[in-house]
Formats: structure tokens, C-alpha cells, sequence
């Protein structure tokens, strides 16, 4: 099998195991022409086709009038108006009613030994009694309540207890410092906050109580928070604020109805960079989004009634809410809740799970591909029969691991998804779907149904036709699962995204005209391919984040007075971020300095964000007009001094020797 890839043309699709067919082979069609022939019909007929899709995926307790309003022009985008549905029911109570002893959490704690099994009727019993907790709290339809938690089933049964009340939550990656989470807390007026006392990855535990009682003395509005006990440490407590989660959920009975939710009603908000170092709160709608997650599960990953999916993502991010969560529950699978590290307590965590648990799915980051990769193939252990589709997400995955994730770990017999979307979208809008696409080592490949790409000139705008083309990224017709808006911020969402190309979702996730978004290209297959960013947006371990955001950070130190900071390719992480900063009063850098410089960052937004590397200079190449030019600096980074491009713009020239210098002597 493994000489699939050897060829140059594209890996066929129907060369993998199935436990019976693809959902997609019918009518005497194989899976990929019926996925072409789908999706001329989702982009000539989207009501149509949208409208059929959303009443077969999703149990509606009203069903909608019109499929769609609104144009991206307009930035009035709403979908299936006059529906109503209930989110959680459609993960839970229908599954708990139809298979109530089928599993639908596998928690695999960070201690390979521990962990548990929720069944659906579990998982509806303790959806139920935290909505009730929430209700006690005061929460009510349409409030938003902020979650910081590990990665327990506990934080999957608050999201569903929000969204079963109506309420909106927040997850906030539990990795973000205290100031981090005080933002968005604030931002998004929380009044309730879910949290644990301690949590556990990679045989460490953190403090997470903590860094919510520190955030919390300038969020003034938070009233209660609810702390889950996973370890038994004690912790500082609030008495009237502070309550136990086990305490508080058995007080209350076993069933509480869903809320009706009309289709346009906010489902959840996630925040997420932007250019400008001010997170932004996405936000995303109830039938939209499930519409997405669920049609995304069903034909990118084929899922079917047996399938035990395993994705690697953290609930704080957009994977994790999607793809372990929304996803497999809706299609009622069971799906494993992880929260260790793969490389806890060993480098084969990841596969011993995968053969516990039959894993018919698994999704991961490309960083944790490298860095189980150069851990060695000795690790790559057991015999992973079950696995059908190996996703990867969040980054370009380079072809050699490509190849290492469908020999090694797949055997040659699992297909490889390439997955490419963003928080903005919802769920996958590039992506082979599992058992139809072919695929190409490193191509994302097709368009998702209802998703019309586009290649722009990032200097004109003009679309670029025809094959072997590149520019960057825009999408020509609107989707169910795209973000209504930015929360509180509406003109910030249009000038983010469809401002920039009249008509077009642009894959931007920064509002500074001099960036541009996802770089893409179409090779004479018709094959797409994502780039890497081109603009000031950095990918850490498959974390998005800023390089504005860490300038900030930075400069909120006294010592600072410039600073700028990019981008660097790193063999396990991706991408790792290197500062250039020039001192007030030009003093001299000290390893003190540097350590609080280091500090600084890890406080202000997390430790994922600190930068590898820092630089002292005199100063910063900047346009006579004060911009700093980032572009030399990365070439600097690379080696590539003798490419820098035309410098005449700047202010000084002659800084440019020196940083050269600075870079070569080391940080
Ligand atoms: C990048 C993560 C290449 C891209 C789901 C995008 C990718 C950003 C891929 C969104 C992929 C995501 N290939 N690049 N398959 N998937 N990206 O919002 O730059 O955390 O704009 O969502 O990740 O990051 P976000």
C-alpha cells in the first residue's frame, strides 16, 4: 500500500478500508463523481441544497421558512430564519432516547490509567444538573459564561449545559494568562466563570484557580464561579462566589428541558487574534454552525453509527469545539476526550489510545506529527486496525509528514484528510472528503460542499482564473457555519473579512490592509494548496496567534520602547516567534532583562506565546513614515541578507547592517 504515494499522481480514495461504503457512493456513482456533482448543485442551488442537508442532519422542533438572507456584500448574512432547535439536544437527548448505553465521551485522563466512559443517558443526566447549577447562578438565555477549563468530560458537559439553557459560552484556552482571560471575560460581560482547581497535562499540574481569582479582581461583573475538583489540592476561596462542581450539581435533578432557540441565536463566542493585538470575540449562530460541524463530520470525515473519533484538540480552540465536541455528537459517535500530552508518559500515548479504544478517527496538528516523527518509529506502536481517516489541521503539513502519517502511522491504510478552515468559518471549507477525494501529499485539495474559493491578486483584487495559480484566499459564496460577526464589533467583522474584496469572505484574520490572508494555490489538477500565512499572524503548535498581540506585550514593559516581532519556521513547533526590540535610553541588555522580557509575555498572554528568540538592537527598520518593515527582518532571519529587497524606503539604511550583525552574534 505504501507505494501509493510513490507515484506522482494523486492517491485514489477508494484504495482504504471501509467498514461498509463511503456515505457518498450512490446511485451507481463512485464517491468523487457524486461529490462533484454535489457540489455544482450546493453552489447553483444553495437554498436547495443547504435546506435539504439541514432538515436531514438536525432535529428541528420548527422547522424554517427560508433558508437564506443577506449577501456578503451586505455582511447580513442569516440562516434557516424561522427554525428553532436546541443545540444540546440535537448532541444529547436525541442519542440518550434512540441509544442511551452507547458511549458518547471516553475521558482519557492524563494518567493512562485513569479516566471513565459517559454514555449518552450519562451525559444527558450531567448536562442536565449543571444547566440547573447555571440556572441558580442567574444565568439566562443569551447570557455568556466563560469557561477555563482542562481537558475533562466536565468541560464538554459545560459547554452543552450552556447552550441547553440558551446561554453562550466562552471557552478560553487554559493556557491564556490571567490577563488574557480577565480581557475576555470583561469584553464579553461574563458573569459566571467554570474553572477547576488544578489541571494535569503531561504528568505536571497547573494552577488554574489561581489564574482565575487573579484575573477576576478587575472583572467586577463576575458573581459566581464554579470550580471542578481534579486534584486535591486545596485551593484559595471567595465564600458566596466560589462553589464546588460536584458540590453544587447534586442538588439538582436529573432532567431539565432545552431551551427553544431560534436558528440565528448565538451558539457560542471564541476569541481569537487579530492584527491589531485586541482579540476578537467570534461569534457563531446555532443553525449554522451545527449545519457545518455536522455535514463537515459526516462527509470530510465520513463518520458512521460505529466510529470512536479521537480528535487531538483542545476545547479552547476552534478544533475542539467542532471536532471533539459539536461534530461526534451530532452525528451521536463516541468521541475521546484527551488530556494529556502525547508525549505522557511516553511517545506512544497517542496509539495506545487509538488500539484502547477501536479510534476509527484521528485528528491532530501537524506539530505534534513532527515531534512524534523525530521521536523515532519505534514508538509508533501497536496495530491500530481500526483506523480509517488521519486529519490534520490547523497548518500546512509538509509533504515528507504527510507521507510519515500515512505510512507510519496509517500503514498505508487509513486515508489522510488535510484540513483547512479557520475559527471565522466554523468548520472545514477545504478539505478531501474520506473515502471520494484523492488526495495529494500536502494538498488540502477540494472545496466542501457550498464553498466556492477563489484566488485573489492580493494587489488588485482581481480573481486568477485557470490552473497553476497562486495569490491569496477568498470564497465567493457564503456558508452556513461562517461567524455572524464580531462581538460588539460589527464593523470590525466587515472590515476584516468582506470589506477588503467587494463580495468575497476574504480568509483574513487581521483588519491592517497591508497584510494579506492565507496564501493558496490551484496546481493543473484543480488541486488546491494553503500556504503559509503571509500575513502577521503566527501558528505556535497549531496556536494562532498575533505577532501584534507579543509586540504589545513587550512594549508594556518599562524597558521597551520598540519593538517588532516575527516570525521563524521551527522543525517541531512550526512556527516559533523572535523578538527585535531597541531599549529606552538605550541601555544594555541584561540576562535579567531578558528573562522579565520573557516573563512579560507568558503573563500577558500565555507561555505557548513566548518568543524563542530575542534581539537587542540599536533600532528597528522603519519607513520614513514610522513603519516598521518586518519583511527585512524575516529575510535577516532566514540568511537571506543579500534578498532583502528595496530598502531605499527606509528611514535609516544603514540599520539594516547592524541588525545583520546583532543576528550573526546571537541572541
Ligand atoms: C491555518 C484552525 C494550512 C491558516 C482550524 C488559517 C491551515 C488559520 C490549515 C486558522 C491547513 C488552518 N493548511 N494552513 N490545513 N488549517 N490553517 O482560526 O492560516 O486557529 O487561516 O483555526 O490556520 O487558524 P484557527
Amino acid at each position: 500500500m505504501s507505494t501509493l504515494t510513490n507515484g506522482s499522481g494523486p492517491v485514489p480514495a477508494d484504495a482504504f478500508a471501509h467498514p461498509s461504503k463511503p456515505h457518498l457512493e450512490s446511485n451507481g456513482l463512485s464517491a468523487f463523481e457524486n461529490y462533484k456533482r454535489l457540489h455544482e448543485q450546493s453552489i447553483k442551488n444553495p437554498s436547495e441544497f443547504w435546506g435539504s442537508l439541514a432538515r436531514d442532519l438536525l432535529t428541528w422542533s420548527k422547522d424554517f421558512d427560508i433558508v437564506r438572507r443577506g449577501s456578503l456584500e451586505r455582511g447580513d448574512l442569516s440562516w434557516f430564519l424561522g427554525g428553532e432547535l436546541n443545540a444540546c439536544y440535537n448532541c444529547v437527548d436525541r442519542h440518550a432516547f434512540a441509544t442511551p448505553d452507547k458511549v458518547a465521551l471516553i475521558y482519557e485522563a492524563d494518567e493512562p490509567e485513569h479516566g471513565r466512559v459517559l454514555t449518552y443517558d450519562d451525559l444527558l443526566r450531567e448536562v442536565c444538573q449543571l444547566s440547573y447549577v447555571l440556572k441558580d447562578m442567574g444565568v439566562k438565555k443569551g447570557d455568556t459564561v466563560a469557561i477555563y477549563m482542562p481537558m475533562v468530560p466536565e468541560a464538554i458537559i459545560a459547554l452543552l449545559a450552556c447552550v441547553r439553557i440558551g446561554a453562550v459560552h466562552s471557552v478560553i484556552f487554559a493556557g491564556f494568562s490571567s490577563d488574557s482571560l480577565r480581557d475576555r471575560i470583561n469584553d464579553a460581560k461574563c458573569k459566571v466563570v467554570l474553572t477547576a482547581n488544578e489541571s494535569k497535562r503531561g504528568g505536571k499540574t497547573h494552577a488554574i484557580k489561581h489564574i482565575v481569582d487573579k484575573a477576576l479582581v478587575e472583572c467586577p461583573a463576575v458573581t459566581s464561579v464554579l470550580v471542578f475538583k481534579r486534584t486535591e489540592s486545596e485551593v484559595q476561596w471567595i465564600p458566596g462566589r466560589d462553589h464546588w462542581w460536584q458540590e453544587a450539581v447534586k442538588k439538582w435533578p436529573a432532567y431539565i428541558a432545552p431551551e427553544r432557540m431560534n436558528a440565528e441565536d448565538p451558539l457560542f463566542l471564541l476569541y481569537t487574534s487579530g492584527s491589531t493585538g485586541k482579540p476578537k470575540g467570534v461569534l457563531h449562530s446555532t443553525g449554522g454552525y451545527l449545519v457545518g460541524a455536522a455535514a463537515t463530520g459526516k462527509y470530510v470525515f465520513d463518520i458512521h453509527d460505529s466510529d470512536s473519533f479521537f480528535c487531538g484538540g483542545d476545547i479552547g480552540w476552534i478544533t475542539g469545539h467542532t471536532y471533539v465536541v459539536y461534530a461526534p455528537l451530532l452525528l451521536g459517535v463516541s468521541t475521546i476526550v484527551f488530556e494529556g500530552s502525547p508525549m505522557y508518559p511516553n511517545p506512544s500515548r497517542y496509539w495506545n489510545i487509538i488500539d484502547k479504544h477501536n479510534v476509527s478517527h484521528f485528528y491532530v496538528a501537524p506539530t505534534a506529527l513532527r515531534l512524534l516523527k523525530k521521536s523515532g518509529d519505534q514508538h509508533v506502536t501497536g496495530d491500530r486496525a481500526h483506523l480509517r481517516v488521519l486529519g490534520s489541521v490547523g497548518e500546512p503539513i509538509a509533504p515528507e509528514v504527510w507521507k510519515w502519517y500515512f505510512e507510519v502511522v496509517g500503514k498505508g491504510q487509513a486515508q489522510i484528510v488535510d484540513t483547512y478552515w479557520q475559527t471565522e468559518t466554523g468548520s472545514h471549507v477545504i478539505a478531501p472528503l474520506a473515502g471520494a477525494t484523492p488526495t495529494k501529499p500536502g494538498a488540502a485539495s477540494f472545496p466542501f460542499f457550498g464553498i466556492e474559493p477563489a484566488i485573489l491578486d492580493a494587489a488588485t483584487g482581481e480573481e486568477i482564473d485557470g490552473a497553476n495559480v497562486e495569490g491569496v484566499l477568498a470564497f465567493k459564496q457564503a456558508w452556513p457555519s461562517m461567524a455572524r460577526t464580531v462581538w460588539g464589533a460589527h464593523d470590525r467583522y466587515m472590515d476584516t473579512y468582506l470589506r477588503p474584496f467587494k463580495g468575497y469572505y476574504f480568509s483574513r484574520p487581521t483588519q491592517n490592509s497591508q497584510y494579506t490572508g492565507d496564501g493558496a494555490s490551484r496546481d493543473k489538477d484543480g488541486f488546491y494548496w494553503i500556504g503559509g500565512r503571509m500575513d502577521d499572524i503566527i501558528n505556535v503548535s497549531g496556536h494562532r496567534i498575533s505577532t501584534a498581540e507579543i509586540e504589545a506585550a513587550l512594549i508594556e514593559d518599562f524597558t521597551v520602547a520598540e519593538a517588532a516581532v516575527v516570525a521563524v519556521q521551527d522543525e517541531i513547533t512550526g512556527q516559533a516567534s523572535v523578538a527585535f526590540l531597541t531599549l529606552k535610553d538605550h541601555r544594555a541588555v541584561t540576562p535579567e532583562i531578558r528573562d522579565e522580557l520573557i516573563l512579560q509575555v507568558r503573563r500577558t498572554i500565555g507561555p505557548f506565546a513566548a518568543p524563542r528568540r530575542i534581539y537587542v538592537v540599536d533600532d528597528l527598520p522603519k519607513t520614513r513614515s514610522g513603519k516598521i518593515m518586518r519583511r527585512v527582518l524575516r529575510k535577516i532571519l532566514a540568511g537571506e541578507q543579500d534578498q532583502l529587497g528595496d530598502t531605499s524606503t527606509l528611514s535609516d539604511p544603514t540599520v539594516v547592517e547592524r541588525i545583520i550583525a546583532a543576528v550573526q552574534a546571537g541572541p
